[in-house]
């Protein structure tokens, strides 16, 4: 590599941590970062980039010019905080009871912002545009589809698109990259079962939905261990089952909701089906009606092989090849996969856990905080792997 952005981002260390350290205590839950996006909208308009703002509600697109003609790549961070109560005790805890930033996504910001402040000194390098999206709501699964509604894959529209999380499941120092599918889609299903209610102590005059409901419960267990290939990947979860309020009323309904991760297309539209399958058939024997609603939230992060090598060859650069781990993979989600939806790239890890520190709590935990210290890498790596898009090696 030509370019060494590892002590540009040293260098941003100090104003990295500040910035964050703000954000962190002004957290702002999904479609709600105002103040986050002002912030991010000004420092943006102050580097001289073209702004556009209330992309997706709250969302910020800065576009970076290039000097030269080229390829318009994408570079995303999300901005949202979550419903939690901080329960740790730094200087920069929370300042909003009830919000915090337990993701690390004020970290994504903050490393956004940077790599945005780095690539803008080398306009002159630059072949093609950069188009950062600051994106709201990753959290609910609903920022990334407001943004591209509102336009944000257009004009220019991307011809590649990458991204990174700060990852508290690796120590400072590693990087993953992970070529294909790493990141599951997510699907909501719920299902409706209508029966017919009455006494508890006379149940052969009711048709009884609970009961038709503890068989499918039981029976959707089966679609992943008899119908999905052993060698493919999924999870169907039910994550809310409600029916009845009292001992001795047999209700009319009762109801069934929750999650369906995959990370194949085919493996999803064949779960879909069987759902529907077992539902309505066990529904159907027992008397009963089902009605079976399933909504996509997002779909699998799947990442480029050629991309995601180069960007582990960077990474490696950076840390060290044995600090690269190649295989990485999670039945989590995440709505950058619909900015990488027919556009080449990667969306990548970055170890920020120090257990020393304590800075190891899981992400989503009252207690999560990440190592300031995994920005400078994450930064570097971020700014670099964007060079390898647009600036032609020199
Ligand atoms: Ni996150």
């Amino acid at each position: 590599m030509s370019i060494n952005f590892h002590e540009e981002a040293v260098a941003l260390l100090p104003r990295m941590v500040e910035v964050r350290r703000d954000l962190h205590r002004h957290p702002e839950l999904a479609f709600q970062e105002v103040r986050t996006a002002g912030i991010v909208a000004s420092t943006l308009t102050e580097l001289g980039l073209e702004v556009q703002t209330g992309i997706g509600k709250t969302g910020v697109i800065g576009l970076l010019e290039g000097d030269h003609e080229g390829p318009t790549l994408l570079v995303r961070a999300d901005m949202d905080a979550l419903p939690i109560l901080e329960a740790n005790e730094t200087d920069y805890i929370s300042g909003e009871a009830g919000k915090m930033h337990a993701c690390g996504h004020d970290g994504h910001t903050s490393i956004g912002l940077a790599v945005a402040r780095m690539l803008n000194e080398r306009r002159s390098d630059i072949h093609g545009r950069v188009k950062f999206v600051f994106q709201p709501a990753e959290e609910i699964g609903q920022g990334a589809k407001a943004m591209i509604d509102d336009g944000a894959l257009e004009g220019p529209r991307p011809d590649f698109s990458i991204g990174l999380h700060l990852w508290n499941d690796m120590p400072v120092g590693k990087v993953a990259v992970t070529a294909g599918a790493c990141m599951s889609a997510a699907d909501i299903w719920q299902c409706t079962i209508t029966g017919s209610g009455g006494h508890g102590a006379q149940p052969d005059k009711t048709i009884d939905p609970i009961v038709a409901a503890s068989q499918i419960v039981t029976a959707v267990q089966s679609i992943v261990s008899r119908n999905v290939d052993p060698l493919d990947t999924a999870v169907v979860t039910i994550g809310a089952i409600h029916g009845g309020d009292a001992f001795n009323v047999i209700p009319p309904t009762a109801e069934i909701k929750g999650t369906i991760r995959t990370y194949r297309k085919e493996t999803k539209q064949m779960v879909h089906q069987r759902i529907r399958e077992i539902c309505e058939g066990i529904a159907q024997a027992m008397g009963c009606e089902a009605k079976v609603e399933i909504i996509s939230m997002t779909i699998a992060v799947d990442n480029d092989a050629a991309i995601s090598d180069r960007i582990a060859g960077i990474a490696a650069g950076l840390v060290g090849e044995e600090n690269v781990i190649r295989d990485e993979r999670t039945m989590g989600s995440e709505d950058v996969s619909l900015f990488m939806d027919d556009i080449p790239g990667c969306y990548f890890f970055v170890g920020s856990a120090n257990a020393e520190r304590g800075l190891n709590y899981p992400h989503h935990h009252p207690q999560f905080d990440v190592d300031e210290a995994a920005f400078p890498i994450a930064a570097a790596l971020l700014a670099e792997a964007a060079a390898s898009f647009v600036i032609p090696e020199n």
